[in-house]
């Protein structure tokens, strides 16, 4: 009866989902909660078999927790960010999600967390979206942003991993993260006080504990009028690492310069894409260090993530002195280039020889 009463109350959120979606108007969407999927996905694993359940749908709402859940107070929590796109061919598509699988092994590993199988993943994110078609926006309108959601549940007091985990995906229709549009030039200050990660550190992992630590700059950096933070390297104080939410890219005539990964940035999947992306249009892409002073005298700047897509840099702040680097407020050449090539590729507007584009 309980399984009934669930599928009932799927079926009541599916039909509230289409008759709200029809009327849901798609230019008012920023980054946010304003328009959340009705239905989320589900799935646990025992550590004591370490097996993972087959997963289901349900309707978007609490996760049952103890306060002893190893999450909640050891952080055993990793995330992906993913979106799916109305596509030019009419269909529903996501974008390598079997690169967000792998992404979350490595941080589940790296937390001693256990994993789900990359098919169990894709099957969860597909599942998700196939349920809430609804709330993919129209093309060009934006995207159906997905949060699978790795979290050790079980309870526990002695520190130690989860005795079980949950997986969860959710997920809510999304426009531009930034304030004022998709290619509207940011504002960077490059934060001189605090680092976001260190050699040997969790930087590369996309944990839900690196994202907190950078609210107290990004928050008084948003106060004097800047649209987020860059950060440098632990060890010298020199290099680029990345920006709060996303990864960071130098131009200089046709060569670009993105740094390494070392373990203390985050592997990107927009990334990782954009690299190959600009090499297969003749741009010499290196993963570097890049001096904080290179990146002030380069010719553009643009960030990259799944939730920022290609954000161009209007100007960079570093200890007073300001680089402006597009006088007319408009978006560097390459950094508009690039945006237009992936989200071409995305939305199945252009063709994509990578295989990266998976329909739902
Ligand atoms: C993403 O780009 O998908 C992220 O997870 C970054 C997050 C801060 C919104």
């Amino acid at each position: 009866t309980q399984r009934r009463q669930q599928q009932r109350l799927l079926a009541r959120a599916e039909q509230a989902t289409a008759e709200r979606a029809t009327e849901f108007d798609w230019d008012s969407l920023g980054f946010g909660l304003t328009h959340v999927g009705s239905t989320m996905w589900m799935a646990t694993c025992s550590a004591e078999d370490g097996q993972w359940s087959k997963g289901e749908l349900q309707p978007y709402g609490p996760l049952p927790m103890f306060p002893s859940a190893q999450a909640l107070n050891y952080g055993q929590a990793v995330f992906e960010g993913m979106k799916a796109q109305r596509s030019a061919k009419d269909r529903i598509v996501l974008f390598r999600p079997d690169a967000n699988a792998g992404r979350m092994a490595e941080g589940a590993a790296r937390l001693s967390m256990i994993p789900p199988p990359p098919e169990l993943f894709v099957e969860a994110v597909t599942q998700t979206v196939a349920a809430n078609a609804d709330f993919v926006p129209p093309q060009g309108k934006g995207s159906l942003y997905l949060r699978p959601l790795l979290v050790g549940s079980g309870p526990i007091l002695g520190l130690g991993p989860a005795p079980s985990y949950t997986l969860v995906v959710y997920c809510a229709s999304v426009g531009s993260y930034f304030k004022g549009g998709q290619l509207t030039p940011i504002d960077l200050l490059v934060e001189t006080r605090f680092h976001r990660s260190a050699p040997g550190g969790m930087g590369g992992t996309k944990c839900a504990g690196n994202y907190s630590p950078v609210l107290v700059t990004q928050l008084a950096a948003k106060k004097e009028g800047y649209s987020d933070v860059v950060y440098l390297d632990a060890k010298t104080d020199t290099y680029l690492e990345e920006v709060s939410s996303c990864n960071i890219f130098a131009v200089k005539g046709k060569t670009i310069r993105t740094p390494p990964l070392q373990g203390t940035i985050l592997p990107g999947v927009t990334r990782r894409s954009i690299i190959e992306l600009a090499r297969s249009r003749g741009y010499t892409v290196e993963e570097v260090p890049v001096p904080v002073e290179e990146a002030m005298q380069a010719d553009e700047l643009f960030t990259t993530g799944t939730a920022v897509v290609v954000s161009p840099v209007g100007s960079l702040t570093y200890k007073g002195g300001r680089r402006q680097y597009a006088e007319d407020g408009q978006p560097g050449s390459v950094a508009l280039e690039l945006y237009d090539q992936l989200t071409g590729l995305q939305q199945e507007r252009y063709p994509d020889p990578f295989g990266w584009v998976v329909p739902v």
